[in-house]
């Protein structure tokens, strides 16, 4: 598959767009400050710590798992059995623990956060994956 293009020259704090790259779909999200604040919280908590399983980037097994940390990037598929986990910010409601922003899959209730980093005690054994990417300057990154 091709690279894509992204422009992020309209994404906003706390919001997340989603493109497609070889037929997954994968996530940009411009994370706030609070959002990088919470993830700091997680350690300890985490399941696949260091990212080290499947061999990531080396983009990916940094605090943030990101080149920026403001900008996130991760392909939107549970490493559970595949499904596609949901964006949640602010209050869960009952069925997921906790009250950070991240993201919960509805299938079998795995919960990642901002950095798409798994938590333990849900099925999914590994954090989510980072897709390779530059960016090509201050607003578009090219993914792939
Ligand atoms: Fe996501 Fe099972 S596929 S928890």
């Amino acid at each position: 598959g091709a690279p894509v293009e992204v422009d992020i020259s309209k994404l906003e704090p706390g919001q997340l767009i989603r493109v497609e790259w070889r037929g997954k779909p994968v996530w940009v999200v411009s994370r706030t400050p609070k959002m990088l604040e919470q993830m700091k919280e997680h350690e300890g908590q985490l399941r696949d710590p260091q990212s080290q399983e499947p061999q990531q980037l080396e983009s990916s097994t940094n605090d943030y798992r990101s080149l920026r940390p403001e900008i996130f990037l991760a392909v939107g598929i549970c490493t559970h059995l595949g499904c596609s986990p949901g964006f949640l910010q602010g209050n869960f409601g009952e069925k997921v623990e906790g009250t950070d922003d991240g993201f919960y899959c509805p299938c079998h209730g795995s919960k990642f956060d901002m950095a798409g980093r798994v938590f333990q005690s849900v099925p999914a054994p590994l954090n989510l994956e980072i897709p390779p990417y530059t960016f090509l300057d201050e607003t578009t990154i090219l993914v792939g």
